[in-house]
C-alpha cells in the first residue's frame, strides 16, 4: 500500500519533469537550430519578454471572419487559435483585446500589446513603425458589388462609391487608385458590405476570405471574378522586441511544419 502511494509520486515527479523539459522545448531551441526533439533550452519560456508576464496580449479587430470575430462574447478564429499555439510553445497565456484596426499597430508599438494578429498584410509602410513576423497565410483583395450591379471589372469601378474598412490595404489601395473621393471609410468591413447592401454605395474592397464570409451571409451581394491584389499575412510585434519576435518565429515555423497552421487554415476555409 505504503509502496504503491510511493511509486504514484515518483512516477509523478518523473512525468512533471518531462512535462517541463517539453515546455522549455519551443522557440529558442528552433532559433538555435536544435532538433525538434531537443529538450534544452528549459529555460525558454520565462525568458520571452511580453506586456504582463506570462501573458501574450493580442491586439485585433474582431470583424474579420473567418480570421477573428465573435461567436457570442467570445472572439475565435484562425488567428485567435494560431495565436494560442504559438502561446502553448511559449507558455504563454493568451489575452485578446479588440479595437479598431487603425489602433493595432499602435497598441502594439506602444506596448499595450505583444502581438498584432489581424489577417494583417506585410507592406513596407507598415514596416517603418513595425516588425512582422514571418508570413503564415495569403489573402487577395476582393470586391465585393450587389447582385444587379453593372460593374463587371476593375475598371467599372471609376467614378463609383467604394467602401472600405478604414486604414486596410483595401482603403489604401482603392483610395490610391480611385481617389480618396470616391472612397468611403468604415470602421469596420460589415459595416461597409451594410451600406453596400442598403444601395448607400456601389462596391466595397475587402479581403477575399470577409468576402465570401459576408456575401453567404447576406442576401444579393456577389463577388466580382476579377482579383484585386494579392497579400501576405502575418503578425506584428513591436520594433525592438527581438527576442519575442524570434521566439514567435520559432514557434510559427514549428507549427508550420507539423500542419498545426494548415489545420486550423483547413478548419475554417473550405477548399473551393
Ligand atoms: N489584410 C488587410 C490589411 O492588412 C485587412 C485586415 C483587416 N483585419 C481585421 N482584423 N479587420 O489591411
Amino acid at each position: 500500500m505504503k509502496f504503491r502511494k510511493v511509486m504514484t509520486l515518483a512516477m509523478a515527479a518523473v512525468l512533471g519533469a518531462s512535462l517541463l523539459a517539453g515546455c522549455g522545448n519551443s522557440a529558442k531551441d528552433t532559433q538555435d537550430n536544435a532538433p525538434a526533439e531537443s529538450t534544452t533550452g528549459a529555460a525558454a519560456t520565462s525568458t520571452v519578454p511580453t506586456v504582463t508576464e506570462g501573458k501574450l496580449i493580442m491586439a485585433t479587430n474582431a470583424y474579420f471572419p473567418p480570421y477573428e470575430y465573435y461567436e457570442g462574447n467570445e472572439i475565435v478564429g484562425i488567428d485567435v487559435e494560431i495565436a494560442e499555439a504559438i502561446g502553448e510553445k511559449l507558455g504563454l497565456e493568451v489575452e485578446v483585446q479588440d479595437m479598431e484596426f487603425d489602433s493595432i499597430i499602435t497598441a502594439v508599438s506602444t506596448g499595450k500589446a505583444d502581438i498584432g494578429l489581424a489577417g494583417m498584410t506585410v507592406t513596407p509602410e507598415r514596416q517603418k513603425n513595425i516588425n512582422f513576423t514571418d508570413t503564415y497565410a495569403t489573402g487577395i483583395q476582393s470586391v465585393i458589388v450587389r447582385e444587379d450591379s453593372d460593374i463587371q471589372t476593375i475598371d467599372d469601378l471609376q467614378g463609383k462609391k467604394i467602401g472600405v474598412q478604414l486604414s486596410t490595404t483595401g482603403d489604401i489601395k482603392a483610395s490610391e487608385q480611385f481617389g480618396e473621393e470616391n472612397v468611403e471609410k468604415f470602421n469596420k468591413g460589415n459595416d461597409a458590405v451594410m451600406a453596400l447592401s442598403q444601395g448607400k454605395i456601389d462596391a466595397v474592397i475587402i479581403d477575399n476570405q470577409p468576402a465570401l464570409s459576408y456575401v453567404a451571409s447576406t442576401d444579393g451581394l456577389k463577388i466580382l471574378d476579377t482579383q484585386y491584389a494579392e497579400e501576405e499575412y502575418a503578425a506584428c510585434i513591436a520594433k525592438g522586441n527581438d527576442a519575442l519576435l524570434d521566439a514567435v518565429n520559432g514557434a510559427l515555423a514549428e507549427l508550420k511544419e507539423d500542419g498545426t497552421i494548415q489545420s486550423i487554415l483547413d478548419k475554417y476555409i473550405s477548399a473551393e
